[in-house]
């Protein structure tokens, strides 16, 4: 494990070195960024980037930049021995985890990047400065690491948006891929939150992926059949409050027209008790 930005630029070109020596030409690094409390999902980005490059480097890293103040910064699961051991084995060659003062020497940043309107909207709009947040350590990390790609969940459907709007926007020389949500028996897609729901609330909370389907098998009936069809699933459970539903383009992450036919993306957030959960699912709207 790597902490310093000097340590982890030197183990990327020793690594490169080393796979040049074994006959790889033009090794290719990949990142796979996390806040650690590694679950199944964050697996299957790792696994993902092993086949996009020769070079994984995993990121371990609790943004504060990304929490608002009164969200779950101090409490969120920081279980960094777990993390690396969980890492042994699945073809990660460095894992970076730097902390707080080498990533903001001053404490902040006065430069960040600015997610624009996407950036306001849905998560944006609950959580103000959440993604300026998120694409500001993007950028200082795609800057220190300097990956060829990146691999991000699709579960947080609107930041892997907004990276790749990033990435163009700002021509950093940088793939982003995105990897499908990887969900537990019940349909709940895997979160590092999951942890803070108790039995009942967990139990609850399958109504999020049950509201994405119910929207699914109503896309042949229109916009407005999709949306009721999620919202009457979500109102038959009291323990969850529903933050936002939206239908949206995936070409530009804008809410859909009612006559919208074609590819659309659902969004869902909604609090379970005090644990704020996200989901999303594509659907065809006939
Ligand atoms: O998805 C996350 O875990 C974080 O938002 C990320 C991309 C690692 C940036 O801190």
């Amino acid at each position: 494990m790597t902490n310093s930005i000097a340590d982890i630029r030197s183990g990327i070109a020793e690594a490169r070195r080393e796979a040049i020596a074994n006959g790889i030409a033009e090794p290719r690094v990949v990142l796979v960024p996390t806040m650690g409390a590694l679950h199944d999902g964050h697996l299957a980005l790792v696994d993902r980037a092993a086949e996009l490059g020769d070079i994984v480097v995993v990121s371990i890293f609790v943004n504060p930049l990304q929490f608002g103040p009164k969200e779950d910064l101090s409490s969120y699961p920081r279980t960094l021995e777990s993390d690396v051991a969980r890492l042994a084995d699945r073809g990660v060659t460095l894992v970076f985890s730097p902390s707080g003062d080498d990533m903001y020497p001053d404490g902040d940043v006065s430069v960040r990047v600015r997610a624009g309107d996407i950036g306001t909207r849905y998560e944006g709009r609950t959580r103000p400065g959440h993604f300026d947040g998120v694409l500001t350590v993007v950028a200082k990390l795609f800057h220190i690491l300097r990956p060829d790609a990146a691999v991000f969940g699709e579960k947080d459907g609107q930041q892997l948006f907004l990276v790749q709007r990033m990435a163009r926007d700002l021509s950093f020389d940088v793939e982003v891929h995105g990897v499908e949500t990887v969900r537990a028996d019940d349909g709940l897609a895997l979160s590092s939150r999951n942890v803070y729901l108790d039995d009942a609330e967990r139990r609850s909370a399958r109504v999020l992926p049950a509201a994405l389907d119910a929207a699914a098998a109503a896309g042949d009936r229109g916009i407005d059949a999709v949306v009721a069809a999620a919202q009457s699933v979500i109102v038959g459970e009291p323990r969850v409050e529903l933050d936002y539903l939206a239908v949206v383009d995936p070409a530009t992450f804008l809410p859909v027209d009612g006559d919208h036919h074609g590819k659309a993306v659902v969004l869902i957030a909604a609090r379970v008790g005090t644990t704020r959960l996200i989901d999303n699912r594509r659907i065809f709207v006939n």
